[in-house]
């Protein structure tokens, strides 16, 4: 059958932040760390939360609730009690219509609080009052974290499905160095989105991703490596796991952060990461070898600095393996169903020719053919998607754009996804 050939490019938009439009009520008790609230609360209004924040009466001694008033233009209950404070007498319905409960930061006295079920204040009688989960962001001194009493409330909250991020190690406001700070707003708001993740296409799906670049050692000091920034395979991971699925990213080199809830295999050479692809995309549904995998490797790296020389230096190259076309093989001689298999094609011109040669070479079910240098490293996109029936054209697109077009193709040929239909809250044994 011959292929359907492209539209002209359609203009794909990116995917909507799972946070949008979404009910977060945020607790904030009087830790300094506090400060981060802030940028919390900034991030989550960016990224389209309706957020309602309520201050414990220690938390107003740092800072006024007028900073978080300003930032999500709603009320802020800062104090229960307060003569005339009818929108805090209305705090129980802040519980009703959260969909997520965050305290961040949460101090000690706040942690044993929740443990314990008291309800003398308007976040503790919030948290009582809500079935939304519960996420909690410990700030604290490393020894109340590590006091006894404070991780038996920690196993207790934990065992009844609360959600921890951090504390993290680090510089602590005492000056001193241990485990207790506060984690940073972005991976709180990531965390908060993995939660919201657990709904669609792609849910009950184990999707395998490649990223960035190999290092090919010459020396321990010295590699071969390329300008692989990852980005475009932490936007698939990202948006997989919006969409559901259960995404392991096997990157090399990078200087990004895996989205929240993604499991990684760092590696360096091209050889580990292809023995990484092999034994993992047996078990996968889809494969997508999103990495620029260097063609060649240094055929004999020393194990000693390799010192200057007078004159020139000549090096012998050795191909690396083609971890597709060795995966192709791999597969043929197991067992079960071979993952749908995406791969990428960057090209200077005759993108749907290139394209469907490696489509064909490779043994694909779907070759992205990016146009460079226009999409290198560029914020916008011009690239085709080539499955053996059909092309697709997409212009102006963002990573994020682009990875939702890929998982629209891996999504429809891996068909009804098992975890739709079922319920897609988040599990009752999550919430606290
Ligand atoms: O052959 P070429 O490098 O143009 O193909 C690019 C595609 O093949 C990408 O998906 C890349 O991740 C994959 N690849 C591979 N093994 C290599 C080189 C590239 O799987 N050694």
């Amino acid at each position: 059958m011959n292929p359907t050939p492209a539209d002209r490019p359609a203009f794909r938009p990116e995917p909507p932040d799972l946070l949008a439009g979404r009910g977060i009520a945020l607790g904030v008790s009087g830790s300094i760390a506090a400060y981060k609230a802030l940028a919390l609360t900034s991030g989550l209004v960016q990224a389209g939360a309706r957020v309602d924040v309520i201050l414990t009466q220690a938390a107003t001694e740092l800072l006024r609730p007028l900073a978080f008033q300003a930032l999500t233009h709603r009320p802020v209950v800062g104090d229960l009690w307060a003569p005339g404070s009818e929108l805090a007498m209305d705090h129980l319905a802040i519980a009703q219509r959260a969909e997520l409960l965050l305290v961040a930061p949460a101090t000690a006295d706040r942690l044993s609080r929740l443990a314990l079920g008291l309800a003398g204040d308007a976040l503790d009688t919030t948290a009582l009052a809500s079935t939304a989960p519960l996420v909690l962001a410990p700030a604290m001194e490393p020894n109340m974290w590590a006091h006894p009493a404070i991780q038996a409330h920690v196993a207790s909250l934990t065992a009844r499905g609360a959600h921890f991020v951090g504390p993290w190690e680090g510089r602590l406001a005492s000056g001193k160095l241990g485990l207790g700070r506060m984690a940073e707003p972005e991976t709180i708001l990531d965390h908060l989105r993995w939660l919201l993740a657990r709904q669609g296409d792609l849910a009950g799906r184990s999707i395998l991703i490649t990223a960035g670049p190999t290092r090919e050692p010459l020396d321990p000091l010295r590699f071969l490596s390329n300008r692989s920034t990852g980005s475009m395979g932490f936007a698939l991971a990202r948006v997989a796991r919006d969409r559901g699925a259960r995404v392991t990213l096997i990157h090399g080199p990078v200087a990004q952060d895996a989205p929240v809830g993604v499991a990684t295999v760092p590696v360096e050479r091209a050889l580990d990461m292809q023995a990484a692809v092999l034994d993992l995309a047996p078990a996968c549904d889809a494969l997508i070898m999103s990495a620029a995998v260097a063609d060649y490797r240094p055929a004999a790296p020393s194990e000693r600095k390799i010192k200057k020389q007078p004159g020139d230096l000549r090096l012998e190259l050795s191909r690396n393996p083609d971890i597709l076309g060795s995966l192709a093989e791999a597969l043929a001689e197991g067992s079960g169903p071979p993952p749908y298999r995406v791969g990428f094609a960057a090209e200077t011109e005759d993108l749907e020719t290139n394209g469907r040669a490696k489509l064909q070479r490779k043994g694909l079910d779907l070759v992205v053919a990016n146009r460079v240098p226009a999409s290198f490293g560029a914020g916008e996109h011009e690239v085709l998607l080539l499955t053996p029936d059909a092309s697709e054209a997409l212009q102006g697109a963002s990573k994020l754009a682009v990875a939702a077009a890929i998982l629209d193709r891996v999504s429809q040929a891996l068909g009804a996804s098992p975890g739709t239909g079922t319920d897609v809250s988040v599990p009752r044994s999550e919430r606290a």
